[in-house]
């Protein structure tokens, strides 16, 4: 098993950016609160903003005091003398001689070893050419030219890299072409955030750690499973990049497909970061292409009304080309091609200006095979009892809630479903937990469990594709305003489930 976290030099590009000041240094805050950052580690941030060290710190502690845990001012003091910033731009090469230098010095002065983390906290569009240049330099001392010494005893170089990862198939194979020719596959941590959250984890415990699931989990007994990410907010000032990228990408290809990964792979062989990532890119890759697009998708764009947006329609937003079909709400219907859920369709769904927030998985199960219980007069008229149902919530709340049968007290056979459910927070008093910090302590032990592997970043893209192809353009013809605010989407999407005699979980 993976240890401790190595000592490292965390180098962000893009330091003076949002990610960097409402997530990745709160989430190391607070890793160094509670004391599971190695005391040696220290940031090195850049982007070509001027600063100096006190300048950049101060710019962070608002963000810091605002999103991490337990804040403290004095805790923030000493925090803070292990962050420092470089200013340069990170695309050209002048950048780098002063660079590496300032690395190297912090290395020794923190003894971290020659370890580094490169965190590409930029816009996509310069990913390939920051990592171009990393490899000019003389930063990276492992990757293929050193693969035949004993890794164990060597420094380490590695690369977490944001999303979105590619904006379509093509793109993310060069992307990882790229990536591929400085870094090794064990050096790249592509990360998802949504991966990092603790009920996902815990879908591997859920099916792996008990006995009474796994025989279940399949196309004998569940009917179907629903992902559903939904939001209340609307895509406010983001519009202009959202109307670049749409539901289907920002939603289904980078986080939903993954958490679908999860809970349709077979068992691995261990709990080790490759065996887990071997059977889900396996799953991913059993996704059967969709035949008849039109029955097994369905688009849409909020309209306008309410306070969120400044109650504009989302093709009314400053920033969203006119006459856009991008997608705010999308839903999808995958199937696979194999012999676990052969037939078994697996709806996703993701969508802005939704009635709820909410994120979770329904696996629905079937009808009983024999309808022992059909003579009771509450059956009088038909009907039948609701099937069975697992509903795991990731957020807001995480929880674990399992709907079955029982009996109405008295005398006599009434039944009526009960429900039993286990809310994450109550029985461990443990808040949900921001998922950065975790993710960037396992790269820093060098456990990838939690990132995506090249595979399955392209075999997500591969699945999603022709949903984004022109063979959908008919789905999105009307699209513009074809769902209100706080309402549950268009109405294709529930004729979509209706099709198949289903409907979606839509909970108050
Ligand atoms: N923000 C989020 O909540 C969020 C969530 C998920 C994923 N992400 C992803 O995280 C990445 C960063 O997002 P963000 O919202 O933080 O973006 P942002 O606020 O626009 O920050 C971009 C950063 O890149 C720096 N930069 C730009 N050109 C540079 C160059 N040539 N050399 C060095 N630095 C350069 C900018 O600083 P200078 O202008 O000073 O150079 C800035 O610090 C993106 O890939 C995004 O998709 C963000």
């Amino acid at each position: 098993m993976l240890g401790e976290p190595d000592p490292c030099v965390i180098v962000i590009f893009g330091a003076s950016g949002d990610l960097t000041a409402r997530k990745l240094i709160p989430a190391l805050y607070e890793l160094d609160v509670v004391g599971t950052l190695p005391r040696e580690t220290c940031v090195l941030g850049v982007s070509r903003t001027l600063m100096s060290d006190d300048a950049w710190r101060d710019h962070l502690q608002p963000g810091t005091a605002e999103h991490a845990k337990g804040y403290d001012p004095s805790r923030w003091e000493a925090f803070a003398k292990r962050l420092f910033y470089f200013a340069g731009d990170a695309t050209v090469a002048e950048t780098y001689a002063e660079f590496t230098e300032r690395i190297e010095t912090l290395s020794r002065h923190f003894k971290c070893h020659g370890n580094v983390l490169f965190y590409l906290s930029v816009t996509p569009s310069l990913y390939e050419p920051i990592v171009h240049r990393i490899d000019e330099s003389s930063l990276i001392l492992e990757g293929r030219r050193w693969c035949s010494l004993n890794r164990e005893a060597m420094p380490w170089q590695r690369i977490i890299v944001e999303k979105p990862f590619g904006h379509d198939l093509e793109s993310a194979h060069t992307l990882n072409l790229a990536l591929g020719r400085v870094f090794e596959e064990d050096a790249i941590y592509r990360i998802d955030h949504y991966l990092g959250k603790e009920l996902v984890q815990n879908l591997l415990v859920l099916r792996f750690a008990n006995t009474i699931f796994e025989p279940l989990w399949n196309h004998r007994y569940i009917d179907h499973v629903q992902i559903s990410a939904t939001e209340t907010v609307g895509v406010g000032d983001r519009a202009a990049f959202y109307d670049e990228t749409g539901a289907l990408r920002d939603m289904i290809q980078s986080h939903l497909l993954q958490v679908l990964a999860l809970v349709a792979m077979e068992p691995p062989s261990t709990m080790q970061a490759h065996h887990i990532r071997q059977e889900k890119v396996k799953i991913i890759d059993a996704i059967e292409p969709p035949g008849n697009i039109s029955r097994c998708a369905a688009f849409g764009q909020y309209s306008g009304g309410g306070d969120d947006d400044s109650g504009l329609a989302y093709h009314e937003l400053p920033g969203v080309a006119p006459g856009s079909t991008t997608e705010t709400f999308a839903a999808i219907a995958l199937r696979f091609d194999n012999w676990r859920w052969a037939g078994t369709p697996f709806y996703i769904r993701t969508g802005k200006r939704m009635a709820r927030k909410r994120t979770e998985i329904v696996i629905q199960f079937k009808q009983p095979p024999a309808k022992l219980f059909r003579h009771l007069e509450q059956f009088a008229s038909g009907g039948e009892r609701p099937a069975n149902r697992i509903v795991i919530e990731i957020a807001p709340r995480e929880g674990v809630s399992m709907r079955f049968e029982g009996k109405v007290p008295g005398s006599g056979i009434t039944l009526d479903s009960v429900t039993m459910d286990f809310d994450y927070a109550h029985r461990f008093e443990a808040e949900p937990q921001e998922a950065y910090g975790p993710l960037i302590l396992d790269a820093m032990r060098g456990d990838q469990t939690l990132f995506k592997h090249r595979y399955d970043v392209e075999g997500a893209w591969k699945a999603v594709m022709p949903f984004l192809d022109s063979g959908a353009d008919d789905l999105r013809k009307d699209i513009h305003a074809n769902y209100p605010p706080g309402s549950w989407g268009p109405k294709s999407a529930d004729a979509m489930l209706a099709r198949d005699g289903r409907a979606w979980h839509n909970r108050e």
